[in-house]
């Protein structure tokens, strides 16, 4: 058991964050890269999508405060990521600091859950961009042939010169009588994934520059919507007064509306606040982690929850809350305003920004795997560096093809909530590692110090926690059925491999 609970030396963390040289990591990011890099994980689907579904089934014009819980249960376990991400300047993320303090086996069931985090997400959001690449695409006169813009069996239903998925007709309307296509091959989504995966392996600064210049675009769409619908509610006071009455509808009797019905919609909109923490597995290639990891990871989640409550405020101020259930609510909610080109421009914006959300969550399952390649968890061609890149290119491929052949053959409309609880885990784990590593090393040089330890940690489990309890029963039995696996590969051969482990013995000996 004891062999289960073995830490990384911190002697050893810090050897690691020191190396320089051809096979390790590029130290190249700045603090404002870091920061861009956290926005390009963050801003994505979630917004694009889940906003107007939890406003017009849980919460109503009140989802505003729905992102203000969200974003507080983050702003706990970023202000714990901040903390670690300052202490272990390394790859890895909540993985290394796991292992750091709580053990290999936490740290490998840890390192394993990420994947649903960070591939699973990709897959997810790669699924997305097809979607709203398709629609754009139509909009503009560009028809690709429908059976490859979908996961394979899916129907698609030609409705008003577009194709869309059956699921998404209007209600009801019935596909009676409409030109049906069976899904062949999700097409689109390789391409984007293929695409995202070559930047990656060609450079971390590449990849940063690619993605800076794409979170410009993409702040700069969601500027625009504010600008141009709150102009409309200056303009038109009555119009957000009758949208915003009530604030807070009534309660349904079915867990919606009414208060209960706010963190209901919390935990469907938490998919908007994921991949702030990304930031942190890029540690290694930053050029000042100490401090600009946690300028990255705060400075991100900061930005992004000032976004979203503005975001969702303008969107219930413009059209009722009863509308928003569908598939593009924020360009539903321009078009209100009467700009003829606003539905066009938010199609642009999800599909610049999606782009990212992918590159970064790449970005972070390789250095994640990458970090336990090197301690000897996983195979060493998860950790090989390409000499001229400096990238982990083989792993990165391997994700990248994963990602991609997710959505080509797989239905995944429930992967979001399979990356909800991956991610709530995460947190739930780094919070209690801050504060083990507080009492047991409390003499550590901490450049960034969680304020009020043990209680900011405490609430970060508990919130994180809640909202995992909101989540379905299915998405709790994947969940565990995918550790289980995780711990076969552990115990049949992370454990006989692992660098920890063997210096250990060799201690022993000696
Ligand atoms: N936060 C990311 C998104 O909303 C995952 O797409």
């Amino acid at each position: 058991m004891s062999r289960l609970l073995r830490i990384k030396p911190m002697s050893m963390l810090s050897q690691e964050a020191g190396e320089q040289g051809e096979h390790t990591l590029k130290r190249s990011l700045s603090a404002l890269n870091l920061i861009t890099l956290g926005i390009g994980a963050v801003i994505g689907a979630g917004i694009f999508t889940l906003t107007g579904q939890a406003a017009a089934l849980h919460a109503g014009p009140a989802v505003a405060l729905s992102f203000v819980l969200a974003g507080v249960t983050c702003a706990f376990a970023g202000l714990c990521y901040a903390e670690f991400a300052s202490i272990i300047p390394i790859a890895g993320s909540a993985y290394t600091y796991g292992y750091a303090t709580l053990g290999e086996l936490v740290a490998w069931i840890i390192g394993w859950d990420l994947t649903l985090e960070y591939a699973f997400g990709a897959s997810t959001v790669a699924s997305g961009w097809a979607g709203y690449f398709n629609s754009l695409m139509q909009q503009l006169g560009i028809v690709i042939p429908p059976a490859l813009t979908t996961t394979t069996g899916n129907i698609l239903v030609k409705y008003n010169g577009i194709w869309m998925d059956k699921m998404s007709l209007p209600p009801g309307v019935s596909d009676a009588g409409l030109l049906h296509v069976t899904g062949l091959f999700n097409l689109v989504a390789v391409c984007i994934v293929v695409v995202v995966t070559t930047i990656l392996v060609i450079g971390i600064k590449e990849s940063a520059n690619f993605n800076s210049a794409i979170v410009i675009i993409k702040l700069g769409i969601v500027g625009i919507f504010l600008v141009v619908g709150g102009l409309y509610l200056f303009h038109n006071p009555h119009v957000a007064s009758l949208n915003w009455h009530p604030f807070i509808p009534p309660a349904d009797g079915h867990g919606n509306f009414g208060w209960g019905g706010i963190p209901v919609a919390a935990a469907s909109i938490f998919f908007a606040y994921i991949g702030f923490d990304a930031v942190s597995t890029a540690a290694q290639e930053a050029k000042n982690p100490q401090r600009d990891m946690p300028i990255g990871i705060l400075g991100s989640l900061v930005v992004c929850t000032i976004l979203y409550i503005l975001v969702s405020l303008v969107l219930t101020g413009l059209v009722s809350y009863k509308t928003l259930n569908v598939s593009a609510p924020v360009a539903l909610a321009i078009d209100a305003t009467g700009v003829g080109w606003g539905s066009i421009l938010v199609k642009v914006g999800a599909v610049f920004g999606l782009a990212t959300v992918m590159l970064v969550m790449l970005l972070g399952q390789s250095r994640v795997f990458y970090s336990m390649s090197r301690d000897g968890l996983l195979p060493k061609w998860a950790s090989a560096i390409h000499p001229k890149f400096r990238t982990p290119w083989i792993t990165t491929i391997v994700f990248g093809t994963f990602a991609a052949i997710m959505p080509a053959f797989l239905p995944i409309d429930k992967l979001s909530e399979l990356v909800n609880i991956g991610t709530l885990l995460a947190f739930t784990i780094v919070c209690a590692g801050v504060w083990v590593l507080r009492v047991r090393h409390p003499e550590m040089k901490r450049p960034f110090k969680t304020p009020l330890v043990p209680l900011v940690p405490i609430l970060g489990i508990l919130s994180a926690v809640y909202l995992m309890t909101q989540l379905m029963r299915i998405t709790w039995i994947v969940m565990i059925g995918w550790l289980l696996l995780g711990l076969v590969i552990y115990f049949g051969y992370s454990l006989k491999h692992s660098k920890v482990q063997k210096l250990a013995k060799a201690e022993e000996i000696d």
